[in-house]
């Protein structure tokens, strides 16, 4: 199994970090393959919880190569001070390589992301005002800055000074805030020569750590639903995070590709807006919301709620070509006296086969349900699958025959142990 692939099969905070903690274990080298600091991985080692945005989940063996890959964008401000909070806590970064060819971000992607959002009104996407949309859309107009530029001090300089006077006249009239080009420029040229010694030529890397026959381990952040072309559109963040997304973003081919592992939790959350079938508006959603602690990582956002959907499961099994999935916070749904999954949509009173193309139609699909008796009990201290409570040993085949991949994990709590593996 040299490449394995982690990807989020819903809307994001599936709780890829805890299972990426976990299959890190075995492996040599954990790549980060896009999105940026929008993203917000949670690790609970014992007594400790680390809230990561960039810095690869692996990050916590001393036997991992933490590598930030090409399709990653990346903000140096935030990179360095997860390192300075990680290193002050006992973890090392030392090992840290970042793609010499991943593009970064600046204070006016922040600016564009705020007055975009602003503009759109009601319409709103609920970005997480990082400066995401605007840095990929730099990297796709072809004006991007990336991180091999700081190996030369002084044209790494030039290129912010030149793109900061640019985009001061471009949010000028915009009606966005005043840029400080110089102050940028100074700041920039601190943070370049920090990076300059993790920067390196990340894809020839990775191809050497599978020559020497390691096992490498590629972290996706958001999810399938956030993808920028199969996800909810426009309700969606800027990159592929979908497992054809991981080679795209490390440089591998398709064909080092040997494991891929969709995670969904036990039931559904979405933060930000966007078209959502199985939601839950009442009670039972602010229910699982307190007992799932469903609010943002990184902006604080209560994540709206929902019952697991499997109709979209079963398109991400398809978009993704999983071969498992991790079915993670079945503890959190311990107390329900009954537990609901989606198992099809109907619009205009028909039943409609697969998931829509058109995130309009999704918007006024009704989901249908099949309801399983609750459990009533605590799962967090069971290990073995034989022991889990046979109504969630019901939920979880229902899973299985509905989208056609095993379940392989089964998450009963946020800490790294807190796991039931099926062998
Ligand atoms: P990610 O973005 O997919 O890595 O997920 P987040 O870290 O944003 O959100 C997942 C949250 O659920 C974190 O607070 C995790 O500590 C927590 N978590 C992960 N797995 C489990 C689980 O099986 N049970 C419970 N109760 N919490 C979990
Ligand atoms: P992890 O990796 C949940 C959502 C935002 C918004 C949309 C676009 O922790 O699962 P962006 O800032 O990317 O332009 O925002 O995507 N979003 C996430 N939602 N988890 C994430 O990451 C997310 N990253 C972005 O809320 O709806
Ligand atoms: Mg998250």
């Amino acid at each position: 199994m040299p490449v394995s692939v982690v990807v989020g099969t819903q809307w994001g905070d599936e709780g890829k970090a805890k299972i990426i903690d976990l299959l890190a274990e075995t492996h040599q080298v954990v790549a980060r393959y896009q999105g940026g600091h929008n993203a917000g991985h949670t690790v609970v080692v014992g007594d400790q919880k680390y809230a990561l945005q960039l810095v690869p989940s692996g990050v916590f063996y001393s036997h991992v190569t933490p590598v930030i890959g090409n399709g990653v964008v990346v903000d140096l401000p935030t990179l360095f001070n997860e390192i300075d909070t990680l290193e002050s806590r006992g973890v090392s970064c030392a090992r840290l390589r970042v793609s010499s060819l991943a593009h970064l971000i600046f204070p006016w992607h922040q600016s564009h992301d705020a007055i975009s959002e602003s503009g759109l009104g009601e319409n709103k996407i609920g970005t997480t005002l990082k400066g995401i949309g605007p840095a990929y859309a730099d990297k796709a107009r072809r004006v991007g800055i990336r991180a091999g530029d700081v190996r030369d001090p002084q044209r790494f300089k030039n290129l912010v000074r030149e793109r900061a006077i640019a985009e001061q006249k471009v949010l000028t009239a915009l009606g966005g805030e005043q840029l400080d080009v110089d102050s940028i420029v100074e700041k920039f040229s601190h943070l370049g020569a920090r990076l300059a010694p993790y920067v390196a030529d990340t894809v020839n890397f990775l191809h050497d750590a599978l020559d020497r026959k390691e096992n490498l381990l590629l972290e996706g952040a958001q999810a399938t639903f956030l993808d920028i072309d199969h996800g909810t559109y426009p309700f969606v963040t800027s990159s592929n995070p979908i497992a054809g997304g991981a080679c795209a973003g490390s440089g591998l081919g398709p064909r080092d590709i040997t494991r891929i592992v969709g995670i969904a939790k036990a039931y559904t959350t979405r933060v930000g807006s966007g078209p959502f079938p199985s939601e839950l508006l009442g009670e039972l959603g602010d229910k699982i919301v307190d007992i799932g602690h469903e609010f943002g990582t990184v902006t604080g956002r209560r994540r709206r709620p929902g019952w697991l959907d499997l109709v979209m499961l079963r398109h991400a099994v398809r978009l993704n070509s999983l071969t498992e999935i991790a079915l993670t916070k079945l503890d959190v749904l311990d107390t329900f006296s009954t537990v609901r999954v989606c198992v099809g949509y109907e619009l205009n009173g028909k039943e409609i086969s697969g998931y829509p193309d058109d995130s309009q139609m999704l918007g006024q699909v009704v989901a249908k349900y099949v309801d399983i008796p609750g459990w009533n009990t605590s799962v967090r201290a069971i290990r073995n699958y034989k022991d889990l409570p046979k109504q969630s040993q019901q939920l979880i085949e229902l899973v299985e025959k509905h989208v056609g991949v095993p379940v392989t994990m089964i998450g009963v709590g946020p800490e790294r142990n807190e796991c039931v593996v099926r062998k």
